[in-house]
């Protein structure tokens, strides 16, 4: 394959749908090869992998869930064996929960902050000790949030996920840089993806927010995807430590009623 990322290896966390299937996808139309992973439905990353072979890439389905640590250290080992190197990690595996603050429970807890910050931390440190000892270079891309910086009631969990997500992202960015890792987060906003099904249907609250966003849409994968490809191809060698909000400008759009 040719294209930006031709030869290149890329592992997509979640890539069975929405957001991590359209990154798959993308970055597989622009030379790479693929893991899908994907955790209890398998049919999901089937219709992925072939996304992927239709865009001209190969693609190999590896079961993991990325809050267990053996299934983080399995993915990258999959890799490596049935490719012979990793060189983009994609963090893209988020859950989120509604619960009040006061109604907060230990096993919400666990479970948002476990996916979405464990899983992305750790499996950055089993890709990066991977490229060390290989002394390759490599990128990470983490699918954060705009809620890395913005408030969210009721979703408390998730803000504690993404919040840490950005510091995490700008520490690796300064201890991997000389190594020749970079590491950047992607904060999308609204996007039309499984996670937001509710939104998409209760039409009151999704014109409320409509009104929020200065685009006046609401994202598409696709429109997250394109800047995933960026950073992970050359044209973005030279960022690291970097968010990149995909929003429509929605994180900027302060004003009074
Ligand atoms: C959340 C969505 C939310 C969006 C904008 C995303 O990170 O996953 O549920 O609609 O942020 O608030």
């Amino acid at each position: 394959m040719s294209g930006r990322l031709a030869e290149k290896v890329a592992i997509v966390t979640g890539s069975g749908s929405g957001i991590g299937q359209a990154v798959a996808e993308r970055l597989a139309a622009e030379g790479a090869n693929l893991v899908v992973d994907y955790r209890g439905h398998i049919e999901s990353a089937q219709e992925t992998r072939a996304k992927v072979e239709a865009a001209g890439g190969k693609a190999i389905m590896v079961e993991a869930d990325v809050s267990k640590l053996s299934d983080c250290q399995n993915l990258v080992d999959q890799a490596w064996q049935q490719f012979g190197s990793c060189d983009i990690l994609v963090n893209n595996a988020g859950i989120e929960k509604h619960a009040p603050f006061l109604e907060v429970t230990e096993a919400d807890y666990d479970a948002v902050l476990n996916v979405n910050l464990k899983g992305a931390f750790f499996l950055a440190q089993f890709f990066a000790k991977r490229l060390v000892d290989a002394k390759k270079p490599g990128t990470i891309i983490n699918m954060s949030s705009v809620h890395e910086d913005m408030v969210f009631p009721n979703f408390s969990t998730y803000c504690a996920s993404k919040g840490g997500m950005r510091m995490v992202m700008r520490d690796l960015a300064v201890e991997l840089g000389p190594l020749g890792i970079t590491v950047n987060n992607i904060a999308p906003g609204a996007v039309d993806t499984p996670i937001n099904a509710h939104l998409m249907a209760d039409k009151p609250k999704l014109d409320a927010l409509l009104r929020n966003i200065p685009l006046g849409r609401i994202g598409t994968a696709g429109d997250v995807a394109g800047v995933a490809a960026f950073l992970a191809s050359p044209d973005g060698a030279y960022v690291t430590g970097s968010t990149y909000f995909i929003d429509g400008g929605l994180i900027r759009n302060y004003h009074e009623q």
